[in-house]
């Protein structure tokens, strides 16, 4: 849900896709701005027995799209960009209902969501870009964006995620 009493002057982080919030320790920072481009409720999944399910709960703290980004030009320290990675997942799978997923046009959707990340970046700020290779090669999306991380690291299962560091020069 949009809360507009949110004091931008306080946040020093942007979460461009929050989600979940999965991958904050936090899920409530303070000098954080959670964003996402939907916000819901729902049960994405259920055991055949009925006794388990699984809740996705997104509640971004503003709704919009990473390709426009409601803030101004070097707003934050630092931004958090974990877009959706699948193509190839059926529209009712769990994995899509909590991680969403990209179009034949991902590459144009990714550059252009990168640029805005870059574009409220402030000078000298940071950018951790997460990436799971479920779907496409991390190169194909560095291709995409025209840069490379300056660093980065491959983690989980199989090593599937890149975590990638960039920084506005
Ligand atoms: C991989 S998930 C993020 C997971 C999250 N980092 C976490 O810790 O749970 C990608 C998120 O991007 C959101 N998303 C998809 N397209 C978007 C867009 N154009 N603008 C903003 N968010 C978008 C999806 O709704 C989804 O919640």
């Amino acid at each position: 849900m949009n809360n507009i009493s949110i004091d931008l002057a306080q946040k020093k982080i942007l979460d461009a896709t929050c989600g979940s919030r999965t991958i904050w320790f936090n899920k409530n920072h303070p000098a954080a701005v959670y964003c996402d481009i939907r916000s819901e409720n729902q049960m994405i999944w259920k055991s055949h027995d009925g006794t388990e399910e699984r809740i996705c709960l997104v509640e971004p703290d503003i709704v919009c799209d990473f390709t426009a980004l409601p803030f101004e030009n070097n707003s934050f320290s630092l931004v958090v960009f974990d877009p959706p990675h699948l193509v190839r997942a059926k529209e009712t799978s769990w994995l899509v209902k909590k991680y969403g997923k990209l179009g034949e046009n991902w590459p144009q959707m990714i550059h252009d969501g990168f640029k805005e990340c870059m574009r409220v970046l402030k000078p000298d700020g940071v950018l951790i870009f997460k990436w799971s290779e479920h779907d496409i090669p991390a190169a194909d999306v560095w291709r995409a964006i025209g840069e490379k991380p300056l660093f980065g690291h491959h983690s989980g299962k199989a090593s599937g995620t890149f975590w990638g560091c960039f920084m506005k020069f």
